[in-house]
């Protein structure tokens, strides 16, 4: 046996090309450290786009009953509830996978498409971690920039697709800036993308929308083998603790996508909370409700001379001025928010609260910008 002194630099060597290039997730400030540092009873989280209503009442009745049998694995296939998922949409139990959140599909779609060099088209600004999937298979990024009034530009889209294109990425409401795809525009998208190029449409936040123009989910959508289709239990259902999200895509590009999945990569606390949660129609009309309702609250704003992006999911983006000031000043006030998006340095994201927390928020928001 050779003995001798080791470095870690010598590891660092083996580490895969581009991973030193992605930043890692950082977790921001915690409630406690709020508290702590500004001395404050109690902080409102609006930051994370979670549902100020709470879990679905049906999958935490779910949830209790399922807690007695964590001794055993979960079902690897989660039968249950791709079976529930299909039911609910009207799709063949063959199209429907599911992950631990959606960011887990996204992940498993990146895995198993993408390759060094390949080419994946965002919408920009979007969800950041359609990028992080593609940077972690080396992958490049295509950003395609949302109109100024933050509608998708579908030509600059289509045009944006080349040969290398294998993700094409549609976020609907998109995060952060609540506004649609409208259904016609992804009809006229679908008319003219090739048919290598696999369209990931995230519905994250559809089901919160009543928009007359937002995309729905036809039979014709199912039956195209380039969509695939992401729907998350995080939003709508209050169950971004649990980790589930689902997808609707065809058999084969599952069957694809299934080898490089975990085995047993939705719990089964989840399996059976997801299941239950989809027969919650109040719990789903009430969530509804509760976003229209939040985002009439922030008309006041716009009175006010905010500039407030009208938003068809359950948050809001307002333009401040100044992204990082209006974070730090409602910090200081225990209302903690999202700031600091590319290309949005003078917008903050706002998750919808509860009544009083965002009067307490717009309150707020208008003491600052008269200071
Ligand atoms: C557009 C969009 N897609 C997907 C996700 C991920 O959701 P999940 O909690 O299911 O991973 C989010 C979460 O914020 C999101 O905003």
């Amino acid at each position: 046996m050779v003995l001798g002194v080791f470095t870690i630099s010598e590891i660092e060597e083996q580490v895969r090309a581009g991973i030193s290039a992605i930043h890692p997730y950082i977790p921001g400030i915690t409630d406690d450290e709020i508290k702590k540092m500004y001395g404050l009873r109690r902080v409102v989280k609006l930051n994370a786009n979670e549902n100020a209503l709470g879990p679905s009442p049906l999958a935490v009745k779910a949830i209790e009953s399922e807690v007695q049998l964590l001794h055993l694995y979960p079902d690897g296939s989660s039968e249950l509830l791709r079976q529930a998922v299909a039911d609910f949409h009207n799709v063949s139990f063959e199209n429907v996978m599911v992950g631990n959140g959606s960011d887990d599909l996204i992940k498993l779609l990146s895995e198993t498409f993408l390759d060094d060099g390949d080419e994946v088209v965002v919408p920009h600004p979007s969800f950041s971690q359609y990028g992080f999937g593609a940077a972690i298979m080396r992958a490049n990024i295509k950003p395609v920039r949302l109109n100024s009034d933050f509608s998708y530009d579908v030509e600059a889209i289509a045009q944006a697709v080349t040969k290398k294109t294998k993700l094409v990425y549609l976020c609907s409401p998109n995060n952060p800036t609540g506004t649609i795809l409208k259904r016609q525009e992804l009809e006229w998208l679908l008319g003219r993308l090739p048919g290598h190029v696999v369209v990931v449409l995230d519905l994250a936040y559809n089901d919160f929308s009543e928009h007359p123009d937002r995309v729905v989910e036809t039979e014709k959508l199912f039956a195209d083998p380039r969509v695939c289709i992401l729907h998350t239990f995080s939003k709508l259902y209050g169950l971004a603790g649990l980790r589930i999200g689902y997808g609707i895509g065809h058999k084969t590009l599952w069957s694809y996508v299934n080898r490089v999945r975990e085995p047993f990569n939705v719990n089964r606390v989840a399996q059976r909370a997801g299941a239950a949660a989809l027969l919650d129609e109040s719990h789903r009309r009430e969530s509804r409700r509760h976003a229209a309702a939040s985002m009439s609250q922030y008309e006041t704003l716009r009175n006010e001379g905010f500039d407030v992006v009208p938003s068809e999911g359950n948050f809001v983006l307002v333009k401040t001025g100044d992204s990082k000031g209006t974070f730090q000043k409602l910090m200081e006030r225990g209302i903690l928010i999202r700031s600091g998006f590319k290309d949005l340095d003078e917008y903050v994201r706002i998750t919808f609260g509860l009544k009083d927390d965002n009067e307490a928020c717009i309150q707020a928001l208008i003491q600052i910008l008269h200071a």
